[in-house]
């Protein structure tokens, strides 16, 4: 079960990595467009996060308040690239604070992630 926890992690990580790893294409030196791989990356850490949510495979408690405010900010990651992509796909772009706000919430969930025990 514990080595199971880890593999969902290890997911988890990923989804993070792809999507962070998208944005950051896109912020420098890219269009500052957001991508199809964004939203995948998204979408696998937040099965993967929802798993890790449930406490199977550990033997301590987890920290709820810190998994609601990541869940939270996950909601308006997943927001921002709704709206944003909607945008785009009706030429008329995504706005800057937009573009930067989904690279700072994403790396404040993977802060908070690491720091707040
Ligand atoms: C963009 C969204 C997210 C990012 C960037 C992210 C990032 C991370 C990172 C880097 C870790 C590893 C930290 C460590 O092992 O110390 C982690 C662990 C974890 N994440 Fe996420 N995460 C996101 C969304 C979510 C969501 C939506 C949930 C649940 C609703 C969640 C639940 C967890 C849990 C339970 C762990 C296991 C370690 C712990 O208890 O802190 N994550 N996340």
């Amino acid at each position: 079960m514990e080595t199971l926890r880890h593999i969902v992690l290890f997911v988890h990580l990923i989804g993070f990595a792809v999507l962070f790893g998208a944005w950051a294409v896109q912020a420098f030196g890219g269009k500052r467009e957001f991508t199809r791989l964004m939203s995948i990356g998204m979408t696998i850490a937040a099965i993967a996060g929802l798993a890790l949510a449930a406490p199977w495979g550990i033997e301590y408690d987890l920290n709820y308040v810190k998994i609601g405010v990541k869940l939270l900010l996950l909601l308006v990651i997943g927001a921002l690239l709704g709206i944003g992509t909607a945008r785009q796909k009706r030429g008329a772009g995504v706005p800057a604070a937009m573009f930067w706000l989904v690279g700072i919430l994403t790396a404040a969930n993977a802060a908070i992630a690491a720091i707040w025990r």
